[in-house]
């Protein structure tokens, strides 16, 4: 499948609150996010995920990894709004290089959705991802069902696994297909 960009004018149609009630981002992250939490967000488009991400770290951080500048924007105005900007931290990426470096052993929780099947090397996602999550960190994949096969799934999957990660959960998400990924030890 050829990678292909969610464009940045469909940011504020992933971002509508009806979503809410088929994918729940409170419902979705409470079992891994706690208070006082470092959350990695990569691909967070104009912050459907992020802003409940922000509540749920409370003085804790949220750094949002986007390739579109102008999703970044409209994430941090609707953070502004909700009065959550101060928790959130917003970096470009460049297609195959988020530029996380000094994040390295620091991340207790990453959030992928809908973002995999858009880049260019899963493989090197994983690679740059995982050396920033510290030890027993995660990181929960979403991709949409039907929109992405199960065997692409399945070696985005492996592409986790080859950087040292650890499938242990497939959480129940509407309509996707999911794993969190840890790193052991
Ligand atoms: C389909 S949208 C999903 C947005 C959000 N996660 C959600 O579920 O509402 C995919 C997002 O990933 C971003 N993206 C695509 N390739 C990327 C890359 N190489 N690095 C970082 N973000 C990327 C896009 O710009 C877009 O904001």
């Amino acid at each position: 499948m050829k990678p292909h960009v969610c464009p940045w004018w469909l940011g504020p149609l992933l971002a509508i609150p009806m979503r809410r009630w088929v994918q729940d981002p409170a419902r979705i992250l409470a079992p891994y996010v706690q208070e006082g939490m470092t959350v990695l967000e990569p691909g967070p488009g104009m912050g459907f995920f992020t802003l409940d991400l922000a509540r749920l770290v409370g003085d804790g951080k949220v750094i949002a990894v986007d390739l579109q500048p102008r999703m970044l924007t409209g994430l941090m105005k609707r953070a502004a709004k909700a009065g959550l900007e101060k928790r959130i931290e917003t970096r470009v990426a460049e297609p195959s290089r988020m530029g996380i470096e000094d994040l390295r052993g620091s991340i207790d929780f990453a959030l992928a959705f809908a973002m995999v099947h858009e880049l260019p090397s899963p493989k090197d996602f994983f690679a740059e991802l995982a050396p920033c999550l510290k030890p027993d960190g995660c990181v929960l994949m979403v991709e949409p069902a039907g929109h992405v096969p199960d065997e692409v799934f399945a070696e985005q999957v492996k592409a986790g696994e080859a950087a040292g990660l650890t499938m242990t959960e497939r959480p129940k998400i509407w309509r996707s297909l999911t794993a969190l990924l840890r790193r052991v030890g």
